[in-house]
């Protein structure tokens, strides 16, 4: 069947679609029916089913007689370790973990939060979680200890699951202090703590609070899969709005199944037993889809890569692991390809490797700029496919379905949309536009299962920032057009969100982290364009009235301020003093007029503004750091 056909397929009759999509998963008991829209506009799918996530990962897979295929491989080049994992390992080893959790009285419905690096445990973690129904929440471990506070007294878990350490290139990350950080900053207090001891560094475990990994899993009886009804929650995920409040996507275990397992073989085609990798972290949703629940949903085995693009120990490293372990389909973010790129040009190191078993590489997180594309595509000489998705969605909502036809590539597109989103671009009032017109880039209601049904204890900030402003659709956030063709360009966000090396940030968060600097007395932060990062944090700060002290010194601690609340991953570095912020008569920060003068590009002030000339105050202080780029080169 060809993409249309499928796609007309679902269009005829979505809730059939769904169902019979729904019959590739192993039930405890079936849905009667599709879709629940008795909430509308909160929709959820196969409500009444009752299911169990981690069954379908990996019990299913044994069970089936495939016990002893590779189910996790960990490469981790920086400590030189190359793990393997079959299936029955590790459902043995998900099974003691959840028995474990169990007996100290983890249960259906509890959160566990999971700030783990990338390590097999980290998925053991996850499945064993989904084996008892519990809740889990990962938290990326480049987030500082406030993040992680925040993240704990949202979800309240009863177990905190940690390592003692993560790898980063030139340096470890301490997670015991950060654990310790967090949880003197929470209200909420876990029951307890499991800390996986790891051999690079140890940590000294908390008397009466922390247990060691391997003590706690020792003894432990094996639990079996718990069921769970379609709509349990699978897990939280958090993710940055337009506030320091990161909101709390919830993904529905049964949409979350069976959306993951059509994408495994119609968007990547891979069949079960193949290698399948993504290169992200355990902490982003591209890591919960397609490193953890996705390929081992479908059968495949997936890598686990401890390492960079660079410098874990050089460029090719990326194609070192797509040889050694036979990787069919990868999955990266742009900006790893232009850091591989910058440091071989000519993409040389590829010749190097044993590529043959790769068929496709995928890109997404950011927009994915043609050159990086086109140097992909030589490079690789395999088709390069953009797809277009969100946390919030949890699968591609505009890909290339090579699974299913590799329709005409145009470099610069995520393609067309996948079935079960119905994508449209609307203007302010929101009016469908033409083919070829910019405007907000909205879905119309329901979204398909696998996407978020709310977000965690929020459905009304759920409603106010998704549905409200278009009703009857989901606001994604990006703005962009439709081609005559059906493709989807998907060009800027429209919110205060911006995307630093494929990792979603939020400016406003780091506004209210700067604002608290005793000498500030107001500020605004923009991303800027970068050519590696594809965007970076610039800050501006005003200082207050009589303040005397040298201006690198505030604006260092600014910097410092960053890194220690929200973390190293926001790589703000880039930090102004002005005397004054360019505004609006009534009040109103002119952010986006300050992005496009960074940008270089050309704006008109709007009729509004207070006094034009900042502007070119603005415009100076941004030369001075060297944007617009263009104008260094
Ligand atoms: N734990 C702790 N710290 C982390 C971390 C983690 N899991 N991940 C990143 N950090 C830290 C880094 O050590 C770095 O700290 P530093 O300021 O002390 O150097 C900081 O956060 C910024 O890291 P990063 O964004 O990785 O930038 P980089 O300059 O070290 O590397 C790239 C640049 C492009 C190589 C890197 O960003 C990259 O590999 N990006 C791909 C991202 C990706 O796959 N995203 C997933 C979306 S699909
Ligand atoms: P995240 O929730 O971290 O996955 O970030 C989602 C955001 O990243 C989207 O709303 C887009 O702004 C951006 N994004 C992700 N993939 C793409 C893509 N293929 N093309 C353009 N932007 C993308």
């Amino acid at each position: 069947m060809t993409y249309a056909e499928i796609r007309s397929r679902w269009q005829a009759d979505p809730e059939g679609w769904w169902m019979e999509q729904a019959q590739a998963v192993d039930w405890m008991q079936p849905p009667s029916r599709a879709l629940f829209d008795d909430r509308a506009p909160l929709y959820e799918w196969f409500a009444d089913g009752q299911l169990n996530a981690c069954w379908n990962a990996v019990d299913r897979h044994v069970e089936a007689g495939h016990g002893n295929r590779i189910a996790i491989i960990h490469d981790s080049p920086v400590t030189g370790i190359v793990t393997r994992l079959t299936f029955a390992e590790l459902q043995d080893r998900v099974a003691r973990l959840a028995g474990a959790l169990r007996d100290r009285s983890v249960t259906k419905g509890d959160r566990v939060v999971i700030y783990m690096p990338m390590v097999p445990e980290a998925l053991e973690a996850m499945l064993a979680c989904a084996r008892l129904g519990a809740i889990h929440s990962v938290v990326f471990g480049g987030f500082a200890a406030p993040e992680l506070a925040a993240r704990i007294d949202d979800a309240q878990p009863k177990a905190i699951l940690t390592a003692s350490c993560g790898i980063e290139p030139g340096r470890l990350v301490q997670y015991k202090p950060l654990l310790d950080g967090a949880l003197a900053l929470a209200r909420h207090k876990p029951d307890f703590c499991v800390i996986l001891q790891r051999d690079a560094g140890h940590a000294e475990l908390t008397a009466g609070r922390d247990i060691d990994w391997q003590t706690f899993c020792v003894d432990a009886a094996p639990a079996d899969c718990v069921p769970v009804a379609g709509n349990h929650p699978a897990y939280i995920l958090y993710t940055s709005g337009t506030t320091g409040q990161p909101k709390g996507v919830v993904r529905h275990t049964a949409g979350h199944v069976v959306a993951l397992q059509w994408t495994m073989r119609n968007i990547y085609g891979v069949a079960p037993g193949e290698v399948f990798w993504a290169a992200s972290d355990v902490g982003w949703v591209v890591g919960h889809s397609y490193i953890c629940y996705g390929p081992l949903l479908n059968g495949n085995t997936t890598v686990v890569f401890e390492g960079k693009p660079v410098g874990t120990p050089d460029a090719g490293t990326f194609w070192r692991v797509i040889q050694d372990h036979k990787v069919a389909a990868f999955f990266t973010a742009p900006t790893a390809l232009r850091a591989i790129k910058r440091e071989d040009p000519q993409g040389l190191l590829a010749q190097d490797y044993d590529l043959s078993s790769l068929r496709a590489l995928y890109l997404a997180g950011e927009r994915a700029d043609p050159d990086t594309v086109n140097w992909a595509q030589n490079t690789l000489k395999v088709p390069v496919i953009d797809h277009w998705w969100q946390t919030e969605t949890g699968w591609a909502i505009a890909a290339n379905p090579l699974g299913i036809e590799l329709l005409p590539v145009k470099v610069g597109s995520p393609s067309v949309p996948m079935p079960g989103y119905d994508v449209q671009v609307l203007d302010e009032e929101g009016r469908p536009v033409p083919p070829g017109t910019l405007g907000a880039i909205a879905i119309r209601l329901p979204l398909p299962p696998g996407t978020l049904p709310t977000l965690w204890n929020a459905d009304d900030r759920f409603r106010k920032s998704y549905l409200s402003r278009f009703p009857g659709y989901y606001e994604t956030g990006d703005a962009g057009w439709l081609d005559e063709d059906g493709y989807v360009h998907v060009m800027a966000r429209t919110d205060d969100v911006i995307n630093v090396a494929g990792h979603r940030l939020s400016t406003g968060a780091m506004e209210e982290v700067i604002a608290d600097h005793p000498d500030v007395g107001e500020c605004a932060v923009i991303g800027v364009a970068d050519t590696l990062k594809g965007q970076v944090p610039v800050g501006f700060v005003c200082l207050n009235k009589g303040c005397s002290r040298p201006h690198e010194e505030i604006t260092r601690e600014c910097v410092e301020m960053v890194r220690n609340r929200i973390g190293p991953v926001a790589a703000f570095r880039l930090v102004v003093v002005l005397d004054r912020l360019p505004k609006t008569r009534s009040g109103k920060i002119l952010r986006a007029t300050m992005t496009r003068i960074a940008d270089g590009e050309q704006f008109r002030p709007p009729a509004t503004i207070d006094d034009p000339a900042i502007l070119d105050e603005v415009a100076a202080a941004l030369r001075e750091l060297g944007y617009p780029l263009r104008a260094t080169g």
